[in-house]
Protein backbone atom coordinates (compact mmCIF):
# COMPACT_ATOMS: atom_id res chain seq x y z
CA UNK A 1 0.00 0.00 0.00
CA UNK A 2 1.30 3.78 -0.98
CA UNK A 3 2.74 5.59 1.90
CA UNK A 4 5.41 8.05 2.97
CA UNK A 5 8.83 8.05 3.69
CA UNK A 6 11.52 10.87 5.92
CA UNK A 7 14.03 11.44 2.79
CA UNK A 8 16.22 13.89 5.08
CA UNK A 9 16.30 15.76 7.91
CA UNK A 10 18.30 18.81 9.60
CA UNK A 11 18.33 20.37 13.02
CA UNK A 12 19.26 23.76 14.11
CA UNK A 13 20.19 25.24 17.83
CA UNK A 14 21.09 28.21 18.93
CA UNK A 15 24.97 29.23 19.82
CA UNK A 16 24.43 30.17 23.36
CA UNK A 17 25.19 27.03 25.56
CA UNK A 18 23.75 27.21 29.29
CA UNK A 19 25.47 24.84 31.61
CA UNK A 20 24.86 23.20 34.91
CA UNK A 21 27.01 26.07 36.72
CA UNK A 22 25.43 28.79 35.21
CA UNK A 23 22.01 28.07 36.49
CA UNK A 24 23.86 27.18 39.69
CA UNK A 25 24.39 30.92 40.04
CA UNK A 26 20.84 31.50 39.00
CA UNK A 27 18.80 29.42 41.46
CA UNK A 28 19.06 26.98 44.47
CA UNK A 29 20.30 23.84 42.48
CA UNK A 30 23.38 22.02 41.90
CA UNK A 31 25.34 20.28 38.67
CA UNK A 32 25.25 17.56 40.58
CA UNK A 33 21.37 17.25 41.58
CA UNK A 34 20.60 18.20 37.86
CA UNK A 35 23.18 15.43 36.42
CA UNK A 36 21.80 12.76 38.97
CA UNK A 37 17.79 13.62 38.79
CA UNK A 38 17.92 14.54 34.54
CA UNK A 39 21.12 13.95 32.66
CA UNK A 40 21.05 16.81 31.55
CA UNK A 41 24.52 19.02 31.08
CA UNK A 42 23.83 21.79 28.89
CA UNK A 43 20.84 23.42 27.26
CA UNK A 44 20.81 26.03 23.83
CA UNK A 45 19.52 29.27 24.81
CA UNK A 46 17.54 31.80 21.78
CA UNK A 47 19.19 35.13 22.02
CA UNK A 48 17.72 36.88 18.37
CA UNK A 49 16.13 33.59 16.83
CA UNK A 50 11.94 33.31 17.00
CA UNK A 51 10.91 30.20 16.91
CA UNK A 52 10.15 30.89 12.98
CA UNK A 53 13.88 31.24 12.96
CA UNK A 54 14.55 28.28 14.56
CA UNK A 55 11.99 25.83 12.42
CA UNK A 56 13.15 27.71 9.21
CA UNK A 57 16.83 27.20 9.90
CA UNK A 58 16.41 23.32 10.65
CA UNK A 59 13.37 23.01 7.80
CA UNK A 60 15.88 25.04 4.90
CA UNK A 61 18.89 22.09 5.76
CA UNK A 62 16.08 19.64 5.21
CA UNK A 63 14.60 21.11 2.11
CA UNK A 64 18.60 21.12 0.50
CA UNK A 65 19.12 17.68 1.42
CA UNK A 66 16.18 16.30 0.43
CA UNK A 67 17.28 17.88 -2.95
CA UNK A 68 13.91 18.81 -3.24
CA UNK A 69 12.95 22.26 -5.06
CA UNK A 70 10.68 24.29 -2.99
CA UNK A 71 7.86 24.52 -4.77
CA UNK A 72 7.64 20.73 -4.65
CA UNK A 73 6.82 20.97 -1.03
CA UNK A 74 2.99 21.33 -0.92
CA UNK A 75 2.16 20.76 2.65
CA UNK A 76 4.06 22.45 6.06
CA UNK A 77 3.17 21.58 9.32
CA UNK A 78 5.18 23.03 12.31
CA UNK A 79 5.08 21.18 15.93
CA UNK A 80 5.42 23.89 19.02
CA UNK A 81 3.97 25.27 21.58
CA UNK A 82 6.15 27.58 22.78
CA UNK A 83 5.21 29.77 20.15
CA UNK A 84 3.36 33.22 20.79
CA UNK A 85 2.25 34.09 16.99
CA UNK A 86 -1.28 32.83 16.19
CA UNK A 87 -1.30 34.12 13.03
CA UNK A 88 0.37 33.93 10.75
CA UNK A 89 0.86 30.32 11.46
CA UNK A 90 4.59 29.41 12.11
CA UNK A 91 4.48 26.84 8.97
CA UNK A 92 3.39 29.82 6.78
CA UNK A 93 6.26 31.77 8.09
CA UNK A 94 9.01 29.47 7.27
CA UNK A 95 7.36 28.31 3.49
CA UNK A 96 7.60 32.07 3.01
CA UNK A 97 11.35 32.13 4.64
CA UNK A 98 12.37 29.05 2.17
CA UNK A 99 10.33 30.00 -0.89
CA UNK A 100 7.62 27.39 -0.85
CA UNK A 101 5.18 29.23 -2.91
CA UNK A 102 2.01 27.85 -2.33
CA UNK A 103 1.49 25.04 0.02
CA UNK A 104 -0.93 23.94 2.68
CA UNK A 105 1.04 25.36 6.20
CA UNK A 106 -0.44 25.32 9.90
CA UNK A 107 0.75 24.50 13.36
CA UNK A 108 0.24 21.67 15.86
CA UNK A 109 0.00 22.18 19.15
CA UNK A 110 -0.19 18.70 20.70
CA UNK A 111 2.83 19.72 23.90
CA UNK A 112 5.85 17.37 23.41
CA UNK A 113 4.00 14.81 21.41
CA UNK A 114 3.65 17.45 19.18
CA UNK A 115 6.19 16.41 16.64
CA UNK A 116 4.90 12.56 16.14
CA UNK A 117 1.68 14.32 15.90
CA UNK A 118 2.39 16.18 12.96
CA UNK A 119 4.81 13.52 11.39
CA UNK A 120 1.30 11.58 11.24
CA UNK A 121 -0.78 13.85 10.15
CA UNK A 122 1.76 14.84 6.79
CA UNK A 123 1.55 10.68 6.76
CA UNK A 124 -2.19 10.65 6.05
CA UNK A 125 -2.56 13.59 3.84
CA UNK A 126 0.14 12.05 1.45
CA UNK A 127 -1.61 8.18 1.66
CA UNK A 128 -4.79 10.75 0.75
CA UNK A 129 -3.23 12.00 -2.14
CA UNK A 130 -3.99 15.37 -0.66
CA UNK A 131 0.06 16.20 -0.70
CA UNK A 132 3.16 14.49 -2.04
CA UNK A 133 5.75 15.96 -0.56
CA UNK A 134 5.56 17.93 3.03
CA UNK A 135 8.03 19.54 5.25
CA UNK A 136 7.37 18.66 8.90
CA UNK A 137 9.17 20.72 11.80
CA UNK A 138 9.12 20.81 15.64
CA UNK A 139 10.82 24.10 17.24
CA UNK A 140 10.25 25.46 20.21
CA UNK A 141 11.70 29.05 22.27
CA UNK A 142 10.77 26.96 25.67
CA UNK A 143 13.16 29.98 27.56
CA UNK A 144 10.42 32.00 26.63
CA UNK A 145 7.82 30.30 28.99
CA UNK A 146 10.48 29.56 31.65
CA UNK A 147 10.20 30.59 34.92
CA UNK A 148 13.70 31.21 35.48
CA UNK A 149 12.91 31.80 39.58
CA UNK A 150 11.47 28.24 39.75
CA UNK A 151 14.15 25.74 40.16
CA UNK A 152 12.54 22.92 39.62
CA UNK A 153 11.74 23.47 35.94
CA UNK A 154 14.00 26.31 34.51
CA UNK A 155 17.18 23.65 35.07
CA UNK A 156 15.44 21.53 31.98
CA UNK A 157 14.29 23.46 29.35
CA UNK A 158 15.76 24.34 26.03
CA UNK A 159 15.71 26.03 22.48
CA UNK A 160 15.74 24.22 19.04
CA UNK A 161 14.28 22.79 16.34
CA UNK A 162 14.18 19.71 13.82
CA UNK A 163 12.90 18.87 10.70
CA UNK A 164 12.33 16.14 8.38
CA UNK A 165 10.98 16.30 4.51
CA UNK A 166 8.09 13.64 4.50
CA UNK A 167 7.21 12.16 0.67
CA UNK A 168 5.17 10.01 -1.19
CA UNK A 169 6.75 6.33 -1.55
CA UNK A 170 4.95 3.86 -3.32
CA UNK A 171 5.75 1.36 -1.43
CA UNK A 172 5.13 2.33 1.69
CA UNK A 173 6.56 1.31 5.38
CA UNK A 174 8.67 4.33 5.57
CA UNK A 175 5.94 5.59 7.95
CA UNK A 176 4.45 2.96 10.64
CA UNK A 177 1.06 3.62 11.73
CA UNK A 178 0.61 5.85 14.38
CA UNK A 179 -0.14 4.58 18.10
CA UNK A 180 -1.40 8.43 19.60
CA UNK A 181 -3.95 9.49 22.61
CA UNK A 182 -4.74 11.59 25.45
CA UNK A 183 -5.56 10.88 29.38
CA UNK A 184 -7.29 14.54 30.04
CA UNK A 185 -7.78 13.56 33.84
CA UNK A 186 -4.35 14.10 34.15
CA UNK A 187 -4.01 17.48 31.66
CA UNK A 188 -3.02 19.61 35.27
CA UNK A 189 0.00 17.75 35.62
CA UNK A 190 1.95 19.26 32.27
CA UNK A 191 0.68 23.06 32.02
CA UNK A 192 1.52 26.64 30.38
CA UNK A 193 -0.26 28.80 33.41
CA UNK A 194 -0.46 32.68 33.39
CA UNK A 195 -2.82 33.43 29.68
CA UNK A 196 -0.52 35.82 27.47
CA UNK A 197 2.83 35.65 30.08
CA UNK A 198 2.62 31.70 30.29
CA UNK A 199 4.84 29.65 32.22
CA UNK A 200 5.66 25.93 32.36
CA UNK A 201 4.96 23.97 35.24
CA UNK A 202 4.85 20.38 35.88
CA UNK A 203 3.74 17.84 38.76
CA UNK A 204 7.06 15.99 38.01
CA UNK A 205 6.58 13.02 39.81
CA UNK A 206 3.21 12.38 38.51
CA UNK A 207 4.67 12.79 34.82
CA UNK A 208 7.75 10.69 35.90
CA UNK A 209 5.54 7.73 37.15
CA UNK A 210 3.27 8.37 34.11
CA UNK A 211 5.87 8.01 31.51
CA UNK A 212 7.56 5.40 32.72
CA UNK A 213 4.87 3.18 33.02
CA UNK A 214 1.86 3.93 30.45
CA UNK A 215 4.07 4.54 27.42
CA UNK A 216 6.01 1.15 27.42
CA UNK A 217 2.77 -0.62 26.21
CA UNK A 218 1.99 2.61 23.46
CA UNK A 219 5.58 1.90 22.11
CA UNK A 220 5.00 -1.80 21.93
CA UNK A 221 2.06 -1.62 20.08
CA UNK A 222 3.93 0.86 17.64
CA UNK A 223 5.94 -2.05 17.00
CA UNK A 224 3.70 -4.51 16.65
CA UNK A 225 1.48 -2.21 14.03
CA UNK A 226 4.62 -1.55 12.21
CA UNK A 227 5.24 -5.46 12.04
CA UNK A 228 8.71 -5.75 14.03
CA UNK A 229 9.25 -6.39 17.81
CA UNK A 230 11.31 -4.15 20.02
CA UNK A 231 14.15 -6.48 19.63
CA UNK A 232 13.86 -5.43 15.99
CA UNK A 233 13.97 -1.55 16.77
CA UNK A 234 17.81 0.20 14.95
CA UNK A 235 17.17 3.27 17.31
CA UNK A 236 14.59 4.49 20.05
CA UNK A 237 14.07 8.01 19.91
CA UNK A 238 12.03 9.54 22.70
CA UNK A 239 10.75 12.35 23.53
CA UNK A 240 14.07 14.05 25.78
CA UNK A 241 12.70 15.33 28.86
CA UNK A 242 14.50 13.23 31.56
CA UNK A 243 17.70 10.59 30.79
CA UNK A 244 16.01 8.14 33.71
CA UNK A 245 12.51 8.70 31.48
CA UNK A 246 14.62 7.35 28.36
CA UNK A 247 16.99 4.60 29.67
CA UNK A 248 13.83 3.13 31.99
CA UNK A 249 11.35 3.18 28.82
CA UNK A 250 14.06 1.48 26.56
CA UNK A 251 15.00 -1.22 29.11
CA UNK A 252 11.44 -2.09 29.82
CA UNK A 253 10.85 -2.30 25.94
CA UNK A 254 13.45 -4.35 25.18
CA UNK A 255 15.13 -2.53 22.45
CA UNK A 256 18.61 -4.07 23.05
CA UNK A 257 19.93 -3.68 19.73
CA UNK A 258 18.88 -0.14 19.10
CA UNK A 259 21.11 3.07 19.54
CA UNK A 260 19.59 5.02 21.91
CA UNK A 261 19.00 8.51 21.62
CA UNK A 262 20.08 10.82 24.68
CA UNK A 263 20.32 14.06 22.77
CA UNK A 264 18.99 15.47 26.44
CA UNK A 265 22.28 15.59 27.90
CA UNK A 266 23.13 18.41 25.36
CA UNK A 267 20.26 20.09 24.72
CA UNK A 268 17.60 19.85 27.60
CA UNK A 269 14.51 19.55 26.83
CA UNK A 270 12.98 20.92 23.91
CA UNK A 271 9.49 20.17 23.84
CA UNK A 272 8.37 19.38 20.68
CA UNK A 273 11.53 19.84 19.25
CA UNK A 274 13.08 17.15 20.90
CA UNK A 275 12.25 14.16 19.17
CA UNK A 276 13.41 15.63 15.42
CA UNK A 277 16.66 17.10 16.65
CA UNK A 278 17.93 13.57 18.48
CA UNK A 279 16.65 11.78 15.31
CA UNK A 280 18.35 14.21 13.17
CA UNK A 281 22.08 13.91 15.16
CA UNK A 282 21.50 10.44 15.34
CA UNK A 283 21.44 10.32 11.24
CA UNK A 284 24.14 13.13 10.64
CA UNK A 285 26.31 10.84 13.03
CA UNK A 286 26.07 8.09 11.32
CA UNK A 287 24.91 6.08 14.67
CA UNK A 288 21.49 5.34 13.24
CA UNK A 289 22.03 3.79 9.89
CA UNK A 290 19.91 4.37 6.54
CA UNK A 291 17.16 2.00 6.61
CA UNK A 292 16.75 1.27 10.02
CA UNK A 293 13.63 0.64 11.97
CA UNK A 294 13.47 3.65 14.43
CA UNK A 295 10.47 4.11 17.12
CA UNK A 296 9.81 8.13 17.91
CA UNK A 297 7.81 8.10 20.81
CA UNK A 298 6.25 11.99 21.77
CA UNK A 299 4.31 12.67 25.52
CA UNK A 300 3.67 15.50 27.91
CA UNK A 301 1.56 17.90 28.04
CA UNK A 302 -2.31 16.86 27.73
CA UNK A 303 -1.36 14.40 29.14
CA UNK A 304 -0.78 13.34 25.13
CA UNK A 305 1.26 10.98 23.05
CA UNK A 306 1.66 9.84 19.68
CA UNK A 307 4.83 7.69 18.39
CA UNK A 308 5.03 5.55 14.96
CA UNK A 309 8.23 3.22 13.85
CA UNK A 310 9.84 5.38 10.58
CA UNK A 311 12.99 4.37 8.26
CA UNK A 312 16.13 6.22 8.79
CA UNK A 313 16.69 7.75 5.37
N1 LIG B 1 18.00 21.61 42.29
C1 LIG B 1 18.05 21.13 43.55
N2 LIG B 1 16.97 20.61 44.16
C2 LIG B 1 15.82 20.61 43.48
C3 LIG B 1 15.70 21.09 42.17
C4 LIG B 1 16.86 21.62 41.57
N3 LIG B 1 16.88 22.10 40.33
N4 LIG B 1 14.43 20.93 41.75
C5 LIG B 1 13.76 20.35 42.75
N5 LIG B 1 14.59 20.15 43.80
C6 LIG B 1 14.31 19.56 45.10
C7 LIG B 1 12.84 19.61 45.45
O1 LIG B 1 12.52 20.84 46.07
C8 LIG B 1 12.73 18.45 46.40
O2 LIG B 1 13.19 18.86 47.66
P1 LIG B 1 12.52 18.31 49.03
O3 LIG B 1 12.72 16.82 48.99
O4 LIG B 1 13.27 19.02 50.08
O5 LIG B 1 11.08 18.71 48.91
C9 LIG B 1 13.71 17.43 45.86
O6 LIG B 1 14.62 18.18 45.02
C10 LIG B 1 13.07 16.34 45.04
O7 LIG B 1 12.19 16.94 44.07
P2 LIG B 1 11.36 16.07 43.03
O8 LIG B 1 10.49 16.97 42.23
O9 LIG B 1 10.73 14.95 43.78
O10 LIG B 1 12.55 15.48 42.12
P3 LIG B 1 12.49 14.36 41.05
O11 LIG B 1 13.48 13.33 41.35
O12 LIG B 1 11.08 13.91 40.78
O13 LIG B 1 13.02 15.11 39.74
C11 LIG B 1 12.14 16.00 37.71
C12 LIG B 1 12.29 16.20 39.21
C13 LIG B 1 13.51 16.01 37.07
C14 LIG B 1 11.31 17.15 37.15
C15 LIG B 1 11.45 14.65 37.40
O14 LIG B 1 10.32 14.51 38.24
C16 LIG B 1 11.03 14.51 35.97
O15 LIG B 1 11.85 14.46 35.07
N6 LIG B 1 9.72 14.35 35.75
C17 LIG B 1 9.19 14.07 34.40
C18 LIG B 1 9.23 15.28 33.52
C19 LIG B 1 8.72 14.91 32.13
O16 LIG B 1 8.88 13.83 31.65
N7 LIG B 1 8.09 15.83 31.48
C20 LIG B 1 7.62 15.51 30.14
C21 LIG B 1 6.50 16.27 29.75
S1 LIG B 1 6.64 17.97 29.84
C22 LIG B 1 7.74 18.48 28.67
O17 LIG B 1 8.49 17.73 28.23
C23 LIG B 1 7.77 19.91 28.16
Amino acid sequence: MPGSRITALGHYQPAKVLTNDDLAGMVDTSDEWIRQRTGIVTRRIAESESVTDLAAAAAGKALASSGLAPDEIDMVVVATCSAMDRCPSIATQVAGRLGVPAAVGFDVNNGCAGFCTALATADHAIRAGAARHALVIGAERMTDVTDWTDRSTCVLLGDGAGAAVLSRDPAGGGVGPVVWGSDPTRGHAVRLDDGWQPRFRQEGQTVFRWATTALVPIAEEACRRAGITPAELGAVVTHQANLRIVEAITRRLGADRAVVARDVVDSGNTSAASVPLALAKLVERGEASSGAPALLLGFGGGLSWAGQVVTCP
